[in-house]
């Protein structure tokens, strides 16, 4: 079976075939019409070991948009709370046969792992600090779709950069497509090898940064995965980091703004910003559904 585990290993050609068949899905839709029933017959199967608005329920709205069976196994319910391991859990669905198993786990390596036990295609929804690759997807789309392009483009990601797999998985996709990206963060939560990742740089001085920027892209912080790292206050954050009207006049007069969920306002991105004329959020969702039906379609419904 094929999987999609990561951006890394992906060639620009397997990126663009993605996006193209996901942005005709995202036309079809607006346009009210029905997609073909291409995962009739198919199971697939959502198994979140970690809490998911957006990438769990555009999974399954995408799967069901092209007429698969689903199931979303709400872990918090399920016996892993009574301590049956990832590999159990998934071996036990293996065994109810699905066609495609779509996976967050906290451990960065969890989807791949997965992968060699279980006889169906495995999709990566989010491993640990490691890679998001449905969702690097969805934002190059929406970057796409909203500057025509995506090679030559200058992208800031600001935030948390030591703990996103948001920020590998969109800053390979970007850069395998031509575009230069720099990434922005304190010292804290800048972790070195960005390069290998194809960031063009990596700094603490968002200002600069931002200067003729073509989308800014702002990440929240991420509690949950930091153990006593030193963390500023959440003013004092904003102030060094957080996306205000004022910072954004540094960048181009058309720059867009992303996010990719969930956000905090106030201390990554001020309010009227997420919900301006420049902010392209709610597109990045509706692009959501778009790149996972054309990923499930790939993986299951018999496009090579
Ligand atoms: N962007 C993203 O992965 O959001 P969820 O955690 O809500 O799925």
């Amino acid at each position: 079976h094929e999987h999609l585990l990561g951006i890394e290993g992906l060639h620009p050609l397997d990126i663009t075939h993605i996006l193209d068949l996901a942005n005709e899905y995202a036309e079809a839709t607006r346009a009210g019409q029905r997609a073909d029933p291409v995962l009739s017959g198919k199971t697939v199967v959502n198994l979140f070991f970690e809490n998911s608005t957006r990438t769990m329920s555009s999974f399954e709205i995408a799967a069901r948009r092209l007429g698969a069976d689903v199931i979303s196994m709400p872990v918090a319910q399920s016996s892993v709370k009574k301590g049956e391991t990832l590999i159990d859990t998934a071996m036990t669905l293996n065994a109810m046969k699905p066609d495609v198993l779509v996976v967050r786990h906290s451990a960065s390596g969890g989807a791949k792992l997965l992968s060699r036990k279980v006889d169906c295609a495995v999709i990566n929804a989010g491993d640990g600090t490691h890679e998001h690759p449905t969702q690097g997807l969805l934002d190059t789309l929406t970057i796409r779709r909203n500057k025509g392009r995506v090679e030559g483009l200058k992208v800031v990601i600001c935030g948390d950069i030591a703990h996103s797999r948001v920020a590998r998985s969109t800053t390979q996709a970007l850069h395998l497509l031509g575009a230069e990206v720099h990434l922005c963060a304190p010292r804290t939560l800048l972790p070195s090898g960005t390069e290998t990742w194809g960031a063009a740089s990596a700094t603490s001085d968002f200002d600069a940064a931002l200067q003729g920027a073509d989308v800014v892209m702002m990440l929240r912080l991420q509690l949950e995965r930091m153990d006593g790292a030193y963390l500023p206050s959440r003013r004092e954050y904003f102030s060094y980091f957080g996306l205000t009207q004022e910072r954004l006049s540094l960048a181009r007069k058309d720059a867009i703004v992303m996010h990719p969920g969930p956000m905090n306002r106030g201390i990554e991105i001020e309010s009227a910003i997420a919900d301006g004329d420049r902010s392209v959020i709610t597109e990045q969702v509706e692009m959501g559904v778009a790149v996972r039906e054309a990923v499930l379609h790939l993986l299951a419904g018999g496009r090579s």
